[in-house]
């Protein structure tokens, strides 16, 4: 019998977080991590969801493609389709905090407030990482200094199994940028470097390491 395909649940681009119907905070993540590995996990044959946050780029061909904008609509997103997946990357820039408030009318300019009161915002990944029963958890770290330090704080507090750690503010790494440069940390101490490179070449890699280990996990279960 054929086995059946693997689930791969993937997050992507950034999140909003308005202040009124027309005024929001937000971040420049362009969304290419996610739709790259979306796309190569198309490509080996998965079943793919991708939640995406708000950007300009088409929906990856044979994905179901769940666009959201802010961090409460990627969370329900995700809630959704999470107790079925075999793979979760997420790799949204999700806010880190919000408006405390938000005006139900567009608020006038001369009645703009100086100052916006904020709160934190949900973090989705640790909260997904309490509820995880087999899923394999990779989360993305965003660093700017001890990158490695970070994210591997980052994969315990968020009960991850990988963590693809990639310094931002650099150039050719990022955000915006097209290719990137990652350290991909597993839970058992592994580490291994993955370019600098194209960000479609990297998610091929991370498709295929993770790939390895969901095939190994399977052969185990049915030995069993
Ligand atoms: N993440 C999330 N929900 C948040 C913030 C982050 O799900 N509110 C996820 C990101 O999608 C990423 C991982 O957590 O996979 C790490 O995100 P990062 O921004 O690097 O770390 P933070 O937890 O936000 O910590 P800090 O901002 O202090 O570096």
């Amino acid at each position: 019998m054929e086995a059946s395909p693997i689930r791969c649940l993937v997050s992507a681009g950034p999140t909003r977080e308005y202040f009124d119907p027309v005024r929001f905070l937000s971040n420049p993540s362009s969304g290419r991590m996610g739709f790259a590995v979306a796309e190569a996990a198309r490509a080996r044959g998965w079943d793919v969801v991708l939640v995406s946050g708000p950007v300009a780029l088409p929906d990856p061909e044979g994905a179901r493609v769940v666009r959201v904008e802010t961090g409460d609509e990627m969370h329900a997103a995700l809630l959704e389709y999470f107790p079925d997946c075999d793979v979760l990357f997420m790799t949204a820039a999700v806010m880190d905090t919000r408006p405390r408030q938000c005006s139900p009318h567009k608020v006038k300019k001369d009645q703009l407030p100086g100052v916006i009161e904020m709160e934190p915002a949900t973090d989705i990944l640790a909260d997904l990482g309490r509820r995880k029963t087999g899923q394999i958890l990779v989360g993305f770290a965003a660093e700017t200094e001890n990158l490695e330090a970070n994210a591997r704080v980052k994969l315990e507090r968020k009960n991850l199994d990988f963590i693809a750690a990639n310094e931002v503010g650099v150039p050719g790494s990022g955000f915006v940028s097209e290719t990137n440069r990652i350290v991909l940390l597993s839970r058992d101490g592994g580490r291994e470097v993955l370019g600098p490179a194209a960000k479609s070449e990297l998610a091929g890699r991370l498709i295929e390491r993770v790939g390895s280990l969901l095939a190994r996990a399977r052969k185990g279960r049915e030995e069993r």
